[in-house]
């Protein structure tokens, strides 16, 4: 049985104190109801992670910590960066890997995200790999092929033992921040051609323990439909995340 995961990608968005109030805003839902079914978890810009992990830890919170990003090196001479050993050492234990936007504006390829799920491995954190096709890939019919592709070059590297560890995150470039989601039945296809790539790849027992999330404008109308398809393990949730009321409602749907 997949257990759900909701994470909340903040981005480069929020001031410290739209920021801690945020955290304490999702923490008084979380005391408000029952989410004992799902993984819940915010990742927010680098900056306020540990004050986030403190005010989670002081509630006793079981919203989960995570990191938008981490180096593909160890510790040293690497200004401006920010290494693997680092985030596992403020309390976060989830860290994102690949999103497009990394991807696309920062040139990060198949290689250096390898290095990044492997320093992410080393301090045993989980990495939530995202993989995604362009508008023209599906458009031309070839998003299948694009997300083999960014499966092969990177989690396709790792033993069964490794993937194991790993979250994937499907989100269709096209969809995100834009208003516009796959449709659930989009969603599900592309979902479910993932797992059966895993479970031609490692077999049937991890690719039915993987959890697959989709993300690109999950929202409070989309999620419940988005969340009952087969295949769909949960959300990577950008601007919905910002609000914790919204947040609540895709975690409650
Ligand atoms: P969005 O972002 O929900 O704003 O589309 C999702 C993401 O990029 O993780």
């Amino acid at each position: 049985m997949r257990k759900r995961l909701i994470a909340g990608n903040w981005k480069m968005n929020l001031h410290w104190n739209e920021a801690m109030s945020l955290v304490s805003e999702i923490v008084q839902n979380e005391n408000q109801s029952d989410w004992s079914s799902v993984d819940v978890a915010v990742i927010p810009p680098f900056i306020y992670s540990r004050p986030a992990f403190e005010f989670l830890k002081n509630a006793g919170s079981n919203i989960i910590l995570g990191s938008q990003n981490c180096a593909s090196t160890e510790n040293g001479a690497f200004t401006g960066e920010i290494s693997a050993s680092m985030i596992e050492q403020i309390g976060a234990t989830m860290v994102l890997v690949g999103h497009s936007e990394r991807r696309d504006y920062y040139n990060e390829d198949a290689a250096v995200l390898k290095e990044k799920i492997s320093r992410v491995l080393e301090q045993n954190l989980t990495p939530i790999f995202c993989c995604g096709e362009h508008l023209k890939q599906r458009k031309s019919n070839s998003h299948e092929s694009t997300i083999i592709d960014q499966l092969e070059s990177v989690v396709f590297q790792f033993s069964g033992e490794d993937v194991s560890k790993m979250v994937i995150a499907y989100e269709p470039v096209w969809a995100i921040g834009k208003g516009e989601t796959a449709s659930p039945q989009q969603a599900q296809d592309m979902h479910a051609f993932i797992r059966s790539s895993f479970h031609k790849k490692y077999g049937s027992e991890i690719a039915d323990n993987l959890r697959i999330l989709y993300g690109g404008s999950m929202n409070p109308t989309n999620a419940a439909e988005l969340l009952s398809q087969t295949d769909v393990d949960g959300g990577l949730i950008g601007g919905a995340a910002l609000a914790a009321d919204k947040f609540k409602a895709i975690i409650e749907a």
